[in-house]
């Protein structure tokens, strides 16, 4: 900790979605401060410490983990680079929140949970939407038994972006898997989260657009990863669940946010998070409509956080509550949700889609882990 005793944060990988969800997530924290950036091109690096006002930067990550003025880090890297990275930062003994897939494999995977775990530092995988309000409100209905047994689980996730080149995430060697890892690996997560462990699950991949040009034209080689992925799963508490993700959805814009459905039908009612509303959730009971209800403000924000929920496009705001929960985890010395054990959970359940579409069949998942 600084002099001041805040949490001193590393961001490793200043591209997106730093600056999209933790260094404004970041800067609303007074516990807290930037203190280090790191990125592998220089251009970007110098423009984000102007922008950010700092003054520590390094195009070498494995040096940020080793600076002793630097407490925890955010990987945001693209997939390839995140294991050695959050291993490298746990054996520096720093807090470590890791961007999404945690890795390119659950082996991968399980190293990184195993190296924060031996070093007895925080760990954090950036599931953002499980902090959406609706979502929170969902889940709290849920396990409170206001839905009764959940028996269906059902989301979809359709983006209409465009057919060129999505640059490192279009590769299976940089980023694993394309929409599957990208996209449907979050709602992987919070079925789990909602629902309890997924027993066995079916699921097909497949890839429509060739992405073998950039946006201006300039040829690139072509995608070898999906741009849709679905499954079917049954959780261990004989729920099931249904699963939908493709990028490219035309006519599913909504103002760059797309078309996001995660329902629970239970035995007493269903309820409906959707991502372009996240402020309202649908609730319905047997001879009713679904009707749209408000999240009632105690599930707005983490309690505590000094964010004002009413300032900010709803779908993007909440993203800011990830960096709360990491320095609220480190500040409290409790572990954090979601952790790196859920990272992992995720991710044996992706790979197994891909084991499942290979060989078309089903594939039976291990127990939680560890
Ligand atoms: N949680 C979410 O909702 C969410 C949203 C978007 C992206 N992501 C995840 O965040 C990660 C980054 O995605 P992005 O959209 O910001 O990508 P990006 O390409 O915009 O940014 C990645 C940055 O990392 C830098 N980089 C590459 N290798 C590096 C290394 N070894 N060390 C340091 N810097 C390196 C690149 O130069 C680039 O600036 C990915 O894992 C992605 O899946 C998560």
């Amino acid at each position: 900790m600084s002099r001041s005793g805040k949490v001193r944060v590393g961001m490793i990988g200043v591209g997106q979605v730093t600056a999209y969800h933790h260094v404004p997530g970041l800067a609303l924290d007074s516990r807290a401060e930037l203190s280090a950036i790191c990125d592998t091109e220089p251009g970007l690096l110098g423009q984000r410490a102007n922008e950010w006002g700092v003054s520590r930067a390094t195009t070498d990550p494995i040096e940020l983990c080793n600076w002793e003025e630097v407490d925890a880090v955010v990987i945001a890297t693209p997939n390839d680079t995140h294991a050695s990275i959050a291993i490298a930062a746990a054996k520096a003994g720093k807090h470590v929140m890791c961007e999404k897939p945690l890795g390119l494999n659950a082996g991968e995977v399980r190293a990184m949970y195993e190296a924060a775990r031996d070093h007895g530092v925080v760990h954090m995988t950036a599931f953002t939407y499980r902090f959406a309000p609706a979502m929170r409100y969902l889940r709290s209905l849920l396990k409170s038994g206001a839905l009764g047994v959940p028996r269906h689980f059902r989301s979809q996730r359709f983006l209409d972006w465009p057919e060129t080149s999505w640059g490192w995430r279009q590769y299976r060697a940089r980023a694993g898997a394309g929409d599957l890892f990208d996209m449907t690996i979050h709602r992987i997560d919070f079925a789990i989260d909602l629902v309890g462990p997924i027993a066995r699950v079916t699921g097909a991949v497949a890839r429509f657009a060739p992405r073998d040009h950039d946006a201006a034209g300039k040829p690139c080689p072509p995608s070898d990863v999906d741009d849709w992925s679905s499954l079917i799963g049954e959780f261990e508490s004989g729920a099931t669940g249904v699963w939908e993700g493709t990028t490219l959805a035309k006519g599913y814009h909504r103002d760059g946010f797309g078309h996001e459905w995660a329902e629970i039908n239970g035995s007493e009612g269903s309820a409906v998070y959707r991502l372009h509303e996240p402020n309202v959730i649908l609730l319905g009971k047997t001879g009713s409509d679904l009707a749209p209800t408000p999240v009632p403000s105690a599930f707005l924000k983490p309690e505590g956080s000094p964010r004002d929920p009413s300032v900010g496009a709803p779908a993007t705001v909440f993203r800011y509550d990830l960096m709360w929960e990491f320095v609220s985890a480190i500040v409290e010395k409790r572990p954090a949700a979601p952790s790196f054990l859920d990272g992992w959970n995720a991710q044996v359940v992706a790979d197994a889609v891909l084991d499942a579409h290979a060989r078309r069949t089903w594939v039976e998942i291990p127990p939680s882990r560890p």
